[in-house]
This record gives C-alpha cells, structure tokens and sequence, in this order.
C-alpha cells in the first residue's frame, strides 16, 4: 500500500494547534493524534494515585508504560482518549491537569514510552499528529511541519475562552501566567524541548482566522506528495 500523507503540527499552549489539526485532518480524510492528550492523561492518573513527580517519577515512568491509551470516534466524530476502557477526554482538560502535564513530560521515561506509541501510529501516514516535540523527535520525516504561534496575550485570550465555555472560572491574569509559565517549563526541559525544527514552516495565527490557518496548512499539504 503506497505511504499516506502524514503532518506534523506543533506550538504553544494556546496556539491553536488542536482545533486546527482536527479541521486539517477532516478536510484531507487524515486520523488526527493529539499527542498532548497523552501527556494529559499520564497526568491525570499520576494525580489520582498520588505520585509526585519530584520524588516519584520513575514510578510515574512506569505509568506510562503501563497505561492503555487509545482515540476512539464516538458518533460525533469526535475522537475521545480511552485510558484504560475509560473515557478521560473531559477529565484531562481542567487547568490542575495541564499543569501536571507540563511536569510530568520533562520525565525522560514519560517521554520515550509516549513517543514510542506515537511514532508507530504515525510511521505509515494517514495522520495529522499535534503537540511540542512531533516535527523534531516523533516524526521528523512528515510531509508537511508546521510550528504553529500567536502573542502571549492571544493565546491567553482563546484559552480562557475555552476555559470558561468550560465552566471553569478563572482571569485573564492568571490564564496568562499560566501559559507563560508553561511555556517556560515546555521550551527549557533537557529532553525534546519545545522548539521549531529548521525545515519546518511557522505560521503566526495572531489576526489570522482558524480557515485562513487551516487552508494555508492544507495547501501546503497538496503541494507534496507523501516519500
Ligand atoms: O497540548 P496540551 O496543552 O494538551 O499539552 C499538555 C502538555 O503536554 C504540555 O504542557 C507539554 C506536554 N506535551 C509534550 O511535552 N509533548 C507533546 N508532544 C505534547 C504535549
């Protein structure tokens, strides 16, 4: 079977990368991977049993390993993270988790048992796959690598408009210090920092629309053809 198109789409918190890829991955018949749910979800159970990642992050290693993490489509179309059997899509969006994510995936061994799984889901194509390190360490080979950005106070905008459609309430001040202090954990770790790979093609969303974004990606994607 010839190789598929796959797509790698990396960025910021707040910088769109999640709707965009689910809109670039409809609109060319791709799977998309949000690999940052994965992160999400080591998180979320590290939280539930208590570990700590300071003084426990091989136990939290082994987590990783151990857990049984899958995408289903339920009939919306929405692709849903199963963690072993259970539906985690909700409970891994709350701000306690996105923190926890942050830390818990500066742990070398989170780190390889998750790139390991998503690298075997995207080594045939067929994917649009989001998060901070795809472009440079999962799947260095895509088609198309696209670094995706927007100003500090933008993305702290979106996200707090994703938070409160949510129910979660919170400021902009704190949204904001939040990204920042995220972004600073997820761009100086020691193992595959946050960064744009040389040939990859950044694209600023500030003042852009989500279709402008989602078309500039898809008519880069039309222009290769898979290797
Ligand atoms: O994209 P997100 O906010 O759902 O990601 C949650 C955290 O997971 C983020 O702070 C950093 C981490 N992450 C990562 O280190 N590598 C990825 N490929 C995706 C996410």
């Amino acid at each position: 079977m010839p190789k598929r198109l796959s797509i790698a789409i990396d960025g910021p918190a707040g910088s769109g990368k999640s709707t965009v890829a689910k809109l670039v991955a409809d609109r060319l018949g791709l799977t998309c991977v949000d690999s940052g749910a994965m992160y999400r979800g080591v998180a979320w159970r590290a939280l539930q049993a208590g570990l700590s990642p300071e003084s426990q992050p091989q136990a939290i290693g082994e987590l990783a390993e151990r857990l049984h993490m899958e995408f289903r489509r339920g009939e919306d179309n929405v692709a849903r993270l199963f963690i072993d059997d259970e539906d985690a899509s909700q409970a891994i969006r709350t701000p306690e988790v996105g923190k926890m994510s942050s830390v818990v995936s500066a742990i070398p061994e989170v780190r390889r048992h998750l790139s390991r799984r998503q690298r075997e889901w995207g080594l045939n194509g067929g994917v649009v796959m989001e998060g901070r390190d795809i472009q440079t360490v999962v799947l260095p080979e895509a088609d198309v690598k696209v670094f995706l950005t927007a100003s500090d106070n933008e993305r702290a905008r979106r996200r707090l408009k994703d938070l409160e459609a949510q129910g979660v309430t919170t400021t902009l001040d704190e949204v904001l210090r939040d990204i920042q202090a995220r972004d600073r954990r997820d761009s100086t770790r020691a193992v595959a920092p946050l960064s744009k790979a040389p040939d990859a093609i950044e694209i600023c969303t500030d003042g852009m629309t989500i279709e402008d974004v989602v078309s500039t990606i898809v008519d880069l994607a039309r222009t290769v053809e898979p290797e």
